[in-house]
């Protein structure tokens, strides 16, 4: 299957973010809150590794159309992690170690894909891309589980869950056709970003729940609380199993998963107006 084009970039948006912004923005759920801010402080290491991985291939790409989709993945990608920068940068008000974090985060992970054969740092990236993939359509679809009455996050991590949407199939058609890379290698390599992109998530959000002043105890009970919501029938992980499982099939491409209703709504409303925190209301608006 090859990839599809109409991977738009969107550059000069405006979320209006500030060194004010409130803590608990997911309706006052500091549970949800820290999760996407956990999400948050780990984009820019994420995008850069994304990137990185893909330019190691791109000047073998004869292919116009994959070519022009490698421009646009850059694009957008450059662009999550400058607006994740000035949003992390809030974070930084509120006593988060983001720049220690960002730090140590990019030591490790220059000293891992320093090791790694470039075609295992690309099918590591296509997992991970999948996994965010995935993560970013749950966000639209759930995004009223967040809204809270500052939208200015949840908008700025519904653009970002949109594009990645949209631009899901790029690095593993660039996998796909830049290498030779076995299944068994793609598959492993997707089992490591799976394991590592949860745990990681998990221990950066109980960072930030401490740094808000909750004891242990209280992070046991804000975990369980949540339970439910995560893992039960329907929940916002429970939920995306079915699409990530998928990745593991031996004739699995992004492109088989199909855009839905509320992915199509969000993207149509940024073509009439460009405006992330529009867009978010109208996904909102019955
Ligand atoms: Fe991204
Ligand atoms: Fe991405």
């Amino acid at each position: 299957m090859a990839i599809a084009s109409g991977i738009t970039p969107r550059r000069d948006l405006d979320f209006g973010f500030s060194t004010d912004m409130p803590r608990h923005w997911a309706q006052g759920d500091a549970f949800k809150s820290r999760l996407l801010d956990a999400f948050s402080l780990q984009v820019p290491i994420g995008e850069r590794l994304a990137m990185r991985s893909v330019q190691a291939f791109a000047s073998g790409i004869t292919d116009a159309t994959l070519a022009d989709a490698v421009r646009a993945f850059m694009a957008q990608e450059g662009q999550h992690s400058l607006q994740h920068r000035q949003f992390n940068d809030g974070l930084a008000a509120q006593g988060v170690a983001v720049h220690r974090l960002a730090r140590w985060g990019q030591r490790q992970a220059d000293g891992v894909f320093g090791l790694l054969p470039r075609h295992w740092c690309l099918a590591l990236m296509a997992g991970v891309e999948h996994l965010n993939a995935v993560f970013g359509r749950a966000l639209l679809r759930n995004s009223l589980d967040f809204s809270g009455e500052d939208s200015r996050a949840l908008a700025l991590h519904v653009w970002h869950g949109a594009e990645e949407w949209e631009h899901r199939a790029v690095c593993f058609e660039v996998l796909r056709t830049q290498t030779r890379t076995r299944r068994l290698t793609r598959v492993a390599m997707y089992a490591v970003a799976a394991l590592l992109f949860p745990s990681q998530l998990t221990l950066t959000q109980i960072y930030l729940l401490r740094v808000d002043g909750l004891s242990w105890w209280g992070i046991a009970g804000l975990f369980k609380r949540h339970w439910r919501w995560l893992w039960g029938r329907d929940g916002f992980f429970r939920q995306q199993m079915r699409a990530q499982r998928a990745y593991l099939r031996g004739d699995f491409h992004p492109s088989q998963q199909a855009d839905d209703a509320t992915f199509r709504r969000w993207e149509q409303a940024m073509a009439e107006h460009g405006d992330p925190l529009r867009a978010l209301s109208e996904l909102h608006t019955v």
